[in-house]
């Protein structure tokens, strides 16, 4: 059992803090959020992630989990602590690293025993090499053992607790072998792989990792362009490439692109990061202008097929930029709606979580209490986030209630078929029925 101080409750702080409770450690969460943390201690989550509530009770009132704003409280006995504060991007990606220097300060002042720094945070390359140096040069001469050791998260959102208890891997990355190898016991219970690397090895995997399955998506919504206009299936053509092992099939669903707080800021700030060294990411761009195009292209059909969208009223399904979460950061429902409000169209949107966050950015939008309303006078119904209570709808009662059977699924979630029987106008994405024959 080891003594942990998290700092910062966001969404990754406040998962790896309970998860590493669960596992029997002493864990403190700090914030500097009054608010947050008050809230916590109330057992209110500041985010939606399914399972969590339950975990943090049970580890509070097993005394294993506390929540404070006290840095003194949370940081001067610690033996391990992980800052996992939030490293927001400027407008060229880079990546603002205020709160990273603000933890390490506070630590170089109050902590005079041996101490491993990890950083969770997803920050760039070189990063913890600073915070070796911030540390040192504020404690002005006076001597600390630190470690610092790299520790980059893969969780998902909606799925964060079974991803940290079921790892694929742990990468650790330090200068001080012994200090990765410390680190690497708090997650011994999990039994998976661990790689210890040098610091830098492993700020480059989380960012590798994330631009690589940006990527891939990128990459089939590309051929889901092309299916259109060839008349393919892409559904079924990402199922024919992900039975090749070599392949695999995660990560291939083609639809309005990835959004999040995690994909468009990794690979923007690792494009920013290869710039700022002289080298040239061609490929990392063509990711993200393909991703912003696949939201421009549902726009352009949409105004096709219902021949101009001033005026019109469009019913969104899904805010949420991924099912099972609230986060709307980087959602594609948001270009999407900002898209379509600029050429004049009046929106209606319904999200099962999401929407005391959509309502502090969405003015214009009036949002509805379920599905129904949202399809009641609609001029069309798009399908942005492929929520499981989507997947039961009543298509019947939607048609009576639109103005005209017109649906965009931009996640490729309903059967193109029965919607086209039922007299819907369908449009999927990568999914064209009529091919246009260029080999005559
Ligand atoms: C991601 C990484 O998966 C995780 O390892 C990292 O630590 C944080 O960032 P997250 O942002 O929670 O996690 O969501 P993820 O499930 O990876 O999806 C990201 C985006 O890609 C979503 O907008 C999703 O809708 C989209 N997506 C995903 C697709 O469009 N197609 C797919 O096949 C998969």
């Amino acid at each position: 059992m080891s003594k942990i101080c998290v700092i910062g409750t966001g969404y990754v702080g406040l998962v790896t803090g309970t998860c590493f409770a669960d596992l029997g450690n002493s864990v403190t969460c700090l914030d500097v959020d009054e608010t947050r943390i008050s809230k916590l201690l109330k057992g209110i989550m500041p985010i939606y992630e399914p399972g969590l509530q339950e975990i943090v009770e049970r580890n509070v009132k097993a005394g294993r989990l506390i929540f404070t704003t006290d840095y003194v409280k949370a940081v001067k006995d610690a033996e391990i602590a992980f800052i996992a504060v939030g490293t927001p991007s400027g407008v060229d990606g880079e990546a603002d690293l205020q709160y990273v220097r603000q933890a390490a300060e506070s630590i170089a002042d109050l902590v005079d025993s041996k101490i491993i720094v990890v950083n969770k945070s997803t920050v760039p390359v070189g990063t913890g090499d600073w915070v070796a140096e911030v540390i040192q040069k504020r404690r002005n001469g006076r001597p600390l053992d630190l470690n610092v050791v790299s520790n980059p998260e893969f969780l998902r959102e909606g799925s964060a607790i079974n991803d940290f208890m079921q790892s694929d891997r742990v990468v650790l990355g330090s200068e001080n072998r012994t200090a990765a190898e410390k680190v690497a016991e708090l997650y011994a219970p999990l039994r998976c792989p661990v790689l210890i690397t040098d610091l830098r090895t492993a700020e480059m995997i989380k960012y590798a990792s994330n631009a690589f399955l940006a990527t891939r998506i990128s990459f089939i919504n590309e051929i889901a362009n092309v299916c259109e206009e060839l008349g393919a299936d892409v559904k079924v053509v990402a199922q024919g490439m992900g039975l090749d092992k070599r392949i695999g099939s995660a990560f291939l669903d083609a639809g309005l692109g990835w959004g999040g707080s995690c994909f468009p800021k990794d690979v923007k700030a690792l494009a920013h990061m290869a710039v700022l060294h002289g080298t040239h990411p061609q490929l990392l761009q063509a990711v993200m202008e393909i991703n912003r195009n696949q939201r421009r292209r549902l726009v352009y059909k949409l105004r096709k097929a219902l021949g101009g969208l001033n005026d019109r009223t469009i019913g969104v399904l899904g805010i949420s930029f991924k099912p099972n979460t609230d986060d709307i950061r980087e959602a594609p429902a948001l270009e999407v709606i900002h898209l379509l409000e600029n050429e004049g169209a009046k929106i209606k949107a319904y999200d099962p979580q999401a929407m005391e966050n959509a309502a502090q950015i969405l003015q214009k939008v009036k949002l509805c209490d379920n599905p129904y309303q949202v399809a009641e006078g609609s001029d069309a119904l798009i399908l942005i986030t492929e929520w499981n209570e989507f997947k039961q709808i009543d298509f019947n009662k939607i048609k009576e209630l639109m103005n005209q059977p017109v649906i965009m699924d931009g996640r490729n979630l309903w059967d193109e078929k029965t919607l086209k029987n039922m007299g819907f106008q369908y449009f999927g994405v990568g999914r064209a029925t009529k091919p246009t024959n260029t080999l005559d």
